[in-house]
C-alpha cells in the first residue's frame, strides 16, 4: 500500500521543480551526464557543490548526503548530492540501495523527485536504473490504511512522482516491468503481515489470496472438513481453541513445461500466535499477528513469479489457523494423528507452527512430488538468540540446495545461514506416550530440534529446505528499502533463487 506514487523513466535534464538527487563519490566526482547537467545549470558542477562540500565535511562517503536548498541555476527547491563511495565497487544489490536512498530524500512535502542514474564510472545500465526504481517503491511503501487522523501539514501531496533519469528510457522501462510486479509481491507479503489479526484472520487470509487468480495463479482452499477428510489432525488441533476456523491454500503456477515437477514453497500462516493453552506472556504478544510472515512470503512469491510470467512450475502452500486458549483448545498432553500417520504427544501449546507445517509438508510431497520445497516459518524464538535479525536459519537435507539459496542470499541481501540438522538431536523428542514429543522439553538448540521434528514430515527423502524467518519477517532492522513492521521478507530471494536456477 503506497500513497500514488508515479515511478517512471526520463531523460537527462534538469527538472524545473521539486529535488534533484544526484551521486557522487568519494572524490566528489561526477558521472558526465550529472556533470554536465549541472555544469549547465551553476555555471560549474564542482564549484557550488564543492564548497557545500568542505562546509558540511561531506565526502562522498556510501550512504552520506548534501542538501544544498534553492540552488541558484536550477529551478529546484533541493539539490541533493549521494555518496556512493567507490562507484566500481557497486553490485547489483547497491543500485536498489540508492533507489531507496534516493526515495528517502524526497521531503514528505515534496511531490516531485528526479533522480540521475548516473556515476562518475559511467551512466547506470538499464537494469542498474530499474533496480533504482525498484529501490525506490520498496522503500516509499507504507502500512497507514488505519491512520485516519493525519493534520493537514502531515498530509502527503496527492500524488508524487519520482523519475529515474537515465540514457536509456526504453531500455530502462523494460528491465523495470518484472521488478515493478516483483515489488508488487513485496509489497503484498509486506501488508498480509502487517494486517492486526482481528482483520486478517485463516478465512480471511484464504480469501485475500484468491486476488492471485488475476495474475493467472489456480488457487483452492480448503475448509476444515475438507482438513479433517485428509487426516490433518495435526494442523486442526492448532485451531481447535479458536473461533476462526483454520484454512489450508494451494496455488499453483505452471509457467513451465508441462508435467516438469513442480517447484514448492510452504508457509506458516499463524494468524495469530497467543501460544494457547501454555500462554505468552502479555509483553510483545501483539506482535505475533505477525506469525504468518511465512506464508505472506509465499503468497508473495507466487503472486511475483505469475506476474512475472516466471517459466517455472511452482506450488505455494500455506496453512492458516488462529493459536488460542478456549475451553476446547488443545492440551499439553494430548495426543494427536498427523496426516502422515505418526502421533505426536504435545508438549508446549506454543510450539504450534512446526504442527501446522508437519502436515501440509506431508500432503505437498505427496500430492506434488516436488523437485525441492522449501518452508518458512516463524518459527523459533531460539532462532532470533542465535542469528539476530540479520540472517535466517537455514536447515536442508541439501547441499545443492543449501548453497544456491546462499548465493541468492548473498546476491539480494536476504542472508541465510546453515544451521545443523543431525540424529543426535532426535532423543530429545522421544515420548513416553507417542511416536514423538514434538518440543526438545529444553531450551537448548531450540530452533534444531524444531527443524528436526519438522523433518519427520518430509515424505519420500524430498529435498527439502526449513527458513526459519522469526528474527527476519517482521520487526526486523529498518533498511534503505524498507521502513515497514512487515519486511515481505524472502520475496526477493525465492524469486531469485527461481530466477537463477530454475527457468529454462
Ligand atoms: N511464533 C513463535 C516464535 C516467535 C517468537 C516468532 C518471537 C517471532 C518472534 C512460536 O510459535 C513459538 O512460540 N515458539 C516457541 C517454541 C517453544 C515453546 C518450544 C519459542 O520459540 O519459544
Ligand atoms: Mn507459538
Ligand atoms: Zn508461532
Amino acid at each position: 500500500m503506497t500513497d500514488a506514487l508515479k515511478l517512471g523513466f526520463g531523460p537527462f535534464a534538469a527538472p524545473g521543480k521539486g529535488v534533484l538527487i544526484v551521486f557522487c563519490d568519494d572524490a566528489l566526482k561526477f558521472g558526465v551526464a550529472t556533470a554536465k547537467v549541472l555544469g549547465s545549470a551553476l555555471g560549474s558542477a564542482t564549484g557550488l557543490v564543492a564548497r557545500a562540500a568542505k562546509a558540511e565535511r561531506f565526502t562522498g562517503k556510501s550512504g552520506s548526503s548534501l542538501d544544498l536548498i534553492m540552488p541558484e541555476g536550477l529551478k529546484v527547491g533541493r539539490l541533493t548530492v549521494v555518496g556512493v563511495g567507490k562507484a566500481a565497487d557497486l553490485t547489483a544489490k547497491d543500485f536498489l540501495k540508492l533507489g531507496g536512498i534516493a526515495m528517502g530524500k524526497l521531503p514528505a512535502s515534496a511531490s516531485d523527485g528526479v533522480v540521475f542514474a548516473d556515476l562518475p564510472g559511467g551512466a547506470m545500465s538499464a537494469e542498474q536504473a530499474a533496480d533504482m526504481a525498484q529501490g525506490a517503491r520498496l522503500r516509499a511503501y507504507k502500512f497507514d490504511r488505519y491512520k485516519t487522523r493525519k493534520k493537514d501539514d502531515e498530509k502527503p501531496p496527492a500524488s508524487r512522482a519520482m523519475t529515474v533519469a537515465t540514457a536509456d528510457v526504453a531500455g530502462a522501462r523494460k528491465a523495470f516491468a518484472s521488478r515493478d510486479t516483483t515489488a508488487a509481491g513485496i509489497e503484498l507479503a509486506r501488508d498480509l503481515v502487517n494486517e492486526p489479526a482481528n482483520v486478517l484472520y485463516p478465512e480471511e487470509f484464504a480469501r485475500r489470496t484468491l486476488a492471485l487468480k488475476k495474475v493467472g495463479v489456480a488457487v483452492e482452499v480448503f475448509d476444515v472438513k475438507a482438513m479433517k477428510k485428509l487426516g490433518m489432525n495435526a494442523l486442526l488441533g492448532v485451531s481447535q481453541g479458536s473461533a476462526h476456523d483454520g484454512r489450508m491454500v494451494v496455488m499453483r503456477w505452471n509457467g513451465g513445461k508441462k508435467g516438469d515437477a513442480p517447484l514448492a514453497f510452504i508457509g506458516k500462516g499463524v494468524c495469530f500466535d497467543t501460544g494457547g493453552i501454555s500462554i505468552k506472556p502479555a509483553a510483545s504478544m501483539e506482535d505475533m499477528k505477525g506469525d504468518m510472515a511465512g506464508a505472506a512470503c509465499v503468497v508473495g512469491l507466487m503472486h511475483a513469479l505469475a506476474s512475472r510470467k516466471a517459466k517455472v512450475n511452482a506450488v505455494g502452500l500455506i496453512g492458516c489457523v488462529e493459536n488460542m486458549p478456549d475451553g476446547n483448545a488443545q492440551r499439553p498432553g494430548d495426543i494427536v494423528k498427523s496426516m502422515s500417520g505418526q502421533t505426536i504427544e504435545i508438549i508446549n501449546t506454543d510450539a504450534e507452527g512446526r504442527l501446522v507445517l508437519a502436515d501440509v509438508l506431508w500432503y505437498a510431497a505427496k500430492r506434488f512430488k516436488p523437485k525441492f520445497m522449501i518452508d518458512l516459518a516463524t518459527l523459533t524464538g531460539a532462532i532470533i538468540v542465535a542469528l539476530g535479525q540479520e540472517y535466517a536459519g537455514m536447515f536442508t537435507n541439501n547441499d545443492e540446495l543449501s548453497h544456491r539459496l546462499h548465493l541468492s542470499g548473498e546476491a539480494t541481501g536476504e542472508l541465510v545461514w546453515r544451521m545443523p540438522l543431525n540424529p543426535v538431536y532426535d532423543k530429545m523428542l522421544d515420548s513416553k506416550f507417542a511416536d514423538m514429543k514434538h518440543t526438545g522439553g529444553t531450551r537448548w538448540g531450540g530452533a534444531i530440534t524444531a527443524a528436526q521434528f519438522i523433518q519427520r514430515f518430509v515424505a519420500d527423502e524430498t529435498p527439502w529446505v526449513h527458513l526459519d524467518i522469526a528474527g527476519t519477517g517482521f520487526d526486523s532492522r529498518m533498511t534503505d528499502i524498507n521502513k515497514s513492521w512487515g519486511s515481505g521478507w524472502g520475496v526477493r530471494l525465492l524469486d531469485r533463487l527461481v530466477a537463477d536456477y530454475y527457468e529454462k
